[in-house]
């Protein structure tokens, strides 16, 4: 993490103090209550000092927050927060099954995650400031004092969640469809499917987990975690220059990936429309999720010709195999002075490139995982996302694709997989899935 959360913490941590010692929301209340609030609060008013009890315990209204804003990215918004967003230092990947006995505590879940979501990603404790020993704390206080740092919790829906118990089965988007088997998947139980998928990302992992324990909190009754991933890229503190990071396997890792700031190019590739058939997801997207495992070892013993062969790119620069520069234009035409191709034809970049017309936008995290019990080795790889306007038409055609003649088997198996039809986003005083509910 860079400048403003250093600042904040030291600046911030005396004026919290103060603010928690001296007056409690519940204080507050009570003030407001026989009539004493306006003298007493002046121009800010009750709800002003409500909305200032930040994490970092100081009034959004003091200079030290104001140098927090960057480290905020609202919940709220026409898109869901974490799809375009550019990726954070981690993720902590959830699925969730119901357990809800009607629709109406759906309803509920999604509206309680709501407020609880947006409250997280303003970097805000949960709940009333309790200072009640007698009951369990609102907020579980691991991130007390930290900064917002960049928290998204992005929500979506898998098929099962449209299997009939909630009355939802015509609502299930056309899009929305079970992944087929691709070649060379091993995919356990344990790392796939689910009702809701959230996906919670963040500078800070102990933040990330925060959001997602309390999530999980909330959703007592209603809903239990089916499966978790955390997963982690070089930070932004490692690498300031912000520079494509790189997998596992040593390489630049999201080069190809579409234009987020080309509203045109996200229209076409990852924002579902009305007009594709299902109107409560306009604005929304699909997400897949593929937990691959890398065979490490394996990979530690190749060539280094060898491994970029598989990619189709240079390891050190990330440029397409004969090229200079990572932007270098990938051209697939270019054959060398025998007439063979530079970039081999079953390298990863060409097959998943196709001719450029199908895309998706990758915004994937490295995870590992301790290790395999059984062999001994790392249980590292990839936690691959994708998202994408319609899985039929981008993910699964590219996958087929990919399962069936990617040099990159050799290296890698799919333990997991996952699919989700993400909502559009929501303003102020509405809620996730208010337009499926
Ligand atoms: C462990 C698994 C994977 C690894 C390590 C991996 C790694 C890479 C690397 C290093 C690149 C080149 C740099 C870049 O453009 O980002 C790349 C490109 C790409 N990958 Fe993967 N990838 C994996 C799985 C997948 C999967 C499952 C898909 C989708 C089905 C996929 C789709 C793509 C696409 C679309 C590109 C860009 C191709 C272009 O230049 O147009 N990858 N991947």
């Amino acid at each position: 993490m860079t400048g403003p959360k250093d600042s904040n913490d030291s600046q911030d941590e005396g004026k919290s103090n103060v603010l928690d010692k001296t007056i409690s929301r519940r204080d507050l209340l009570r003030l407001a209550g026989v009539g004493g609030a306006g003298l007493l609060l002046g121009a800010t008013g009750v709800s002003g000092l409500f909305s200032a009890k930040s994490r970092s315990g100081v009034s959004s209204a003091a200079p030290t927050v104001a140098a927090n804003v960057d480290q905020i990215v609202s919940f709220y918004g026409k898109h869901q927060a974490g799809i375009t967003t550019p990726a954070q230092d981690f993720i902590v990947f959830a699925a969730f099954d119901l357990t809800a006995a009607s629709l109406g505590e759906v309803r509920k879940l999604f509206q309680d995650w709501t407020q609880a979501a947006a409250t997280m990603a303003s970097g805000e404790l949960l709940g009333d400031t309790n200072d009640n020993l007698n009951l369990p704390p609102s907020d579980t206080g691991e991130a007390a004092g930290l900064s917002p740092s960049r928290t998204t919790i992005t929500f979506g829906v898998g098929p099962s969640f449209f299997d009939g118990r909630y009355g939802l089965a015509g609502k299930r988007p056309a899009a929305l469809v079970d992944l087929p088997a691709f070649g060379g998947d091993e995919l356990r139980a344990e790392w796939s499917g689910g009702d809701i998928g959230v996906q919670v990302n963040a500078n800070d992992l102990q933040i990330a987990f925060h959001a997602l324990r309390n999530l999980a909190r909330i959703a007592r009754g209603k809903a239990v975690l089916r499966w978790t991933q955390e997963g982690f890229q070089r930070t932004s503190g490692a690498d300031p220059s912000g520079a494509t990071p790189r997998n596992l396997m040593g390489f630049r890792d999201g080069t190809g990936n579409p234009d987020v700031t080309d509203d045109a190019e996200m229209n076409k590739v990852v924002w579902a429309s009305a007009s594709d058939g299902t109107a409560w997801m306009s604005k929304g997207s699909y997400m897949v999720v593929r937990r691959v495992r890398m065979r490490i070892e394996v990979w530690d013993r190749s060539t280094l010709g060898d491994q970029e062969a598989t990619f189709g790119r240079h390891r050190a620069s990330g440029a397409p195999i004969g090229a200079v520069h990572e932007t270098d234009k990938l051209d697939l035409d270019k054959k060398d002075e025998k007439g063979k191709p530079v970039i081999p034809m079953n390298a990863h970049v060409r097959l998943a490139h196709g001719d450029g017309s199908v895309k998706i936008l990758r915004r994937s995290f490295s995870y590992s995982s301790g290790l395999d019990n059984k062999t001994g080795q790392l249980d590292a790889g990839l936690l691959f996302i994708g998202y994408n306007r319609d899985s039929r038409k981008q993910f699964i055609p590219m996958q087929q694709k990919l399962g069936q003649s990617d040099l990159l088997n050799e290296y890698i198996v799919h333990t997991g997989s996952a699919v989700f039809a993400c909502f559009p986003g929501v303003s102020e005083g509405g809620y996730i899935g208010e337009t499926l509910f």
